[in-house]
């Protein structure tokens, strides 16, 4: 049993820490950027390929204190690296420090891998390291006087998904998208549409979760080459039996500018999504819904560069018309405007804080 990370945006832990329990994976708990649980290889694998709004997954190797180099060495020496790294293994260490004694970044990675290499050197009798195999990315993570040394198992981002290929103007992560969707209260059962579309990120993370489909379903992950994991081969037949191709859903979207809609169309169609979620040219101050119920999710221009301020105030009075004419529906909108509800013109009944990027967001939520 082993102590593993699902890394999240801040703002995302306790979604993640949902996900993770609904997986039926055991010991979660939130903690400042991600999600902690413990399990075997087979639980971090089930959580790469399901974990909708978390980073990635890595696991803990060892936590001890590092108030000195000397101290930092010797607890990296003294893990049992040749259980997780074979003699070809590649072993890339990236570092960070917050709020710690050992402040160099560089001067931790350094050390770590130093002390990696020590140990290896007793065990393979290497004087060198090929480091032509696998990629085992290691993190060294110093917190005030502890040490957390990870590996990840994730390889490259899990919001890499496979249906994006070029990110447009604004591009929404996938990771947030999904994390927006289920803080929207949406589950699946009623419309859910985005009139601001873009690219159509939030569309058709909606559409994945309508369908039961694991978002990591079609990508690879660098634990599929670590000897210590289970083949993924059965946990992908297990996620394909619980797809639901077929199941109903009414998702769809707009937008005013036709560029974003083109690309839109593109990536619902590489998701495997044509013919089933519509997108159109529309002002969002426009729509007057056919269904009485349903579920607005959208994140409208950001207006974070100078001169961009009116656009974003606009959209924003663009959402106002558009919940006024449909005020049954329910609203989710992603904004870094301070004034947000000032502009909009009534207080959110929630707003939870999430972070885009760098940028610090609200996720205003308009309920029934
Ligand atoms: C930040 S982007 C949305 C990004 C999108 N979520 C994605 O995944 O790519 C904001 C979008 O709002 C659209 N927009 C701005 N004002 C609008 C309005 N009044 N009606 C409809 N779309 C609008 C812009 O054209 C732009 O595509």
């Amino acid at each position: 049993m082993s102590e593993w990370i699902a890394c999240a945006a801040f703002g995302l832990e306790g979604v993640v820490a949902r996900e993770l329990n609904a997986l039926g994976i055991r010991g979660v708990r939130a903690e400042t950027g991600g999600a902690r649980f413990e399990g075997e290889p087979a639980d971090a694998a089930l959580a790469n390929l399901w974990l909708r709004c978390a980073d990635r997954v890595r696991m803990v190797c060892g936590k001890f204190p590092a108030e000195s180099f000397d101290q930092l060495f010797e607890g990296v020496r003294a893990l049992p690296w040749h259980d997780w790294l074979p003699r070809e293994a590649a072993f890339p260490v990236s570092g960070k420090c917050v709020r710690a004694q050992l402040m160099s970044v560089s001067d931790c990675q350094a050390i770590t891998k130093k002390a990696i290499v020590e140990k290896m050197k007793t065990r393979y009798n290497l004087a060198k390291f090929p480091e032509t195999g696998a990629v085992f990315p290691i993190e060294v993570s110093v917190r005030g006087g502890e040490a957390t040394i990870t590996i990840d198992t994730s390889g490259e981002a899990l919001n890499r998904r496979g249906y994006r290929t070029w990110n447009g103007e604004a591009p929404l992560r996938e990771t947030l998208a999904a994390a927006m969707i289920s803080l929207s209260g949406w589950r699946g059962d009623a419309p859910l549409h985005d009139p601001m579309c873009g690219t159509g990120t939030l569309l058709i993370e909606a559409a994945m979760i309508a369908a039961d489909r694991a978002p990591g379903l079609t990508r690879s992950f660098a634990c599929e080459s670590y000897h210590w994991f289970p083949p993924m081969k059965d946990i992908r037949d297990a996620a394909r039996v619980r797809l639901k191709p077929d199941r109903a859903f009414a998702i769809a979207g707009g937008d005013i500018d036709t560029g974003a809609l083109e690309l839109a169309r593109r990536h619902i169609s590489q998701a495997g999504f044509e013919g089933r979620i519509r997108v159109i040219r529309k002002n969002a101050a426009d729509y007057q819904q056919s269904e009485t119920r349903g579920t607005f999710v959208c994140n409208p221009p950001y207006g974070v560069r100078i001169g961009d301020a009116k656009s974003s105030e606009d959209a924003i009075r663009a959402l106002r018309a558009l919940r006024d004419r449909n005020s049954n529906w329910r609203l989710a909108a992603l904004s870094a405007h301070p004034g947000f509800e000032r502009v909009f013109g009534k207080r959110a009944n929630r707003k939870p804080r999430v972070y885009n990027g760098r940028l610090e967001c609200g996720i205003y939520c308009y309920d029934k």
